[in-house]
């Protein structure tokens, strides 16, 4: 069951297009204020669009910004503080999934910055925001993260396969985001992760064979059909069930699936030692362009291994 959003401030990245589009319509019509991010001004101003005729609800605000980019994540952040105080919900919605392996500006291999760091990123960031009101946090995973987490590949060093780093990006914010809403306990924030399920976006209709491993050629077709089949609005339910229903008010450090039903973590998530390193790892590479480098960094740092 999901519940009123009225006066709600909810900010979803990626809202401009795929299954954050259709989360943020499904909030809207639930009544809160949506802040939508993109990169690119007329395609956010066509989705604020469409997000405020589909859902009745007027507050729509468009922020741009390109996730890949530490400073722009940074300005982001500090963009959102000052329209809003408090904010009830941040859905860590942005995804990458690419052909080939490419580095960002901050010299980060682009699937591990944007599926792992920049959700971790933007939560701490938005810390004061969310703690004024008890936020919820929503990181979205995808791909097959199961596993193992290799440390020695975290950017794709040894291998890259389109896919395969994607799910690996995906498992390393799963491990990221455990850590993460143990850290935040006795904030009033929560955090989970959800798992949306296949969804026909601009992210599936980007994939082709070369950038998923070969035992996967053979069902090929069969991927083609059933995703370009899948709706985005099926997809979105989980972030919205997450965001909005009383039943999960309080519960935090748990992965649901995409029926919304709490699920086991992939086992490496759990260990905790691997997970210290790749926390403490994962700062270090926010740390280059940082401005929190400062107590805060380093006690985000201290307590690893
Ligand atoms: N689709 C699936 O089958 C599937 C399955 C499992 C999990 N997921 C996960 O669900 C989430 C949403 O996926 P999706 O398929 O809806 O993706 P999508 O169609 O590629 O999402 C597009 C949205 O992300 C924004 N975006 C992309 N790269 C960005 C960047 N570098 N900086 C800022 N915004 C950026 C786009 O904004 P612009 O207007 O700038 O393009 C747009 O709003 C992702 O985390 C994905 O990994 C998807």
């Amino acid at each position: 069951m999901n519940q009123s959003m009225q006066g709600k401030i909810v900010v979803i990245t990626g809202g401009t297009g795929g299954i954050g589009k259709q989360t943020a319509i499904g909030l809207a019509r639930l009544g809160a204020t949506v802040v939508i991010t993109g990169r690119d001004r007329g395609r956010g101003e066509a989705a604020a669009d469409e997000i405020r005729q589909a859902s009745g609800q007027v507050q729509v605000d468009l922020r741009l910004a390109d996730l890949e980019q530490q400073a722009e994540v940074r300005r982001l952040a500090a963009e959102i503080m000052t329209s809003y105080p408090r904010i009830d919900m941040l859905i860590n919605n942005v995804g990458y999934l690419g052909a080939e392996r490419r580095v960002t500006v901050d010299g980060i291999e682009t699937t591990f910055a944007v599926n792992a760091l920049t959700p971790l990123l933007l939560t701490e960031l938005l810390r004061e925001p969310l703690g004024a009101s008890q936020g919820r946090v929503i990181n979205v995973t995808g791909g097959m993260p199961r596993g193992p987490l290799d440390l020695g590949n975290l950017q794709s060093e040894q291998r890259f396969v389109g896919m395969e780093s994607y799910s690996h990006a995906k498992l390393a914010l799963m491990a990221l985001s455990y850590e993460q809403a143990q850290r935040l306990n006795g904030t009033g924030i929560t955090l989970n992760v959800a798992y949306p399920g296949g969804a026909a976006t601009a992210m599936t209709a980007g994939i082709s064979p070369a950038m998923v491993p070969g035992w996967m050629h053979p069902f090929w077709p069969l991927f083609g059909l059933i995703m370009s089949n899948a709706s985005p609005e099926r997809a979105a339910r989980s972030s919205i069930y997450l965001a909005s229903s009383p039943e999960v008010a309080g519960v935090t450090g748990t992965y649901f699936n995409t029926n919304s039903r709490r699920s086991a973590w992939p086992k490496p998530v759990l260990d905790r030692e691997l997970r210290l390193k790749l926390w403490k790892r994962s700062w270090e590479l926010l740390g280059g362009s940082a401005e929190i480098v400062d107590d805060r960094h380093r006690s985000l740092l201290a307590d690893t291994v």
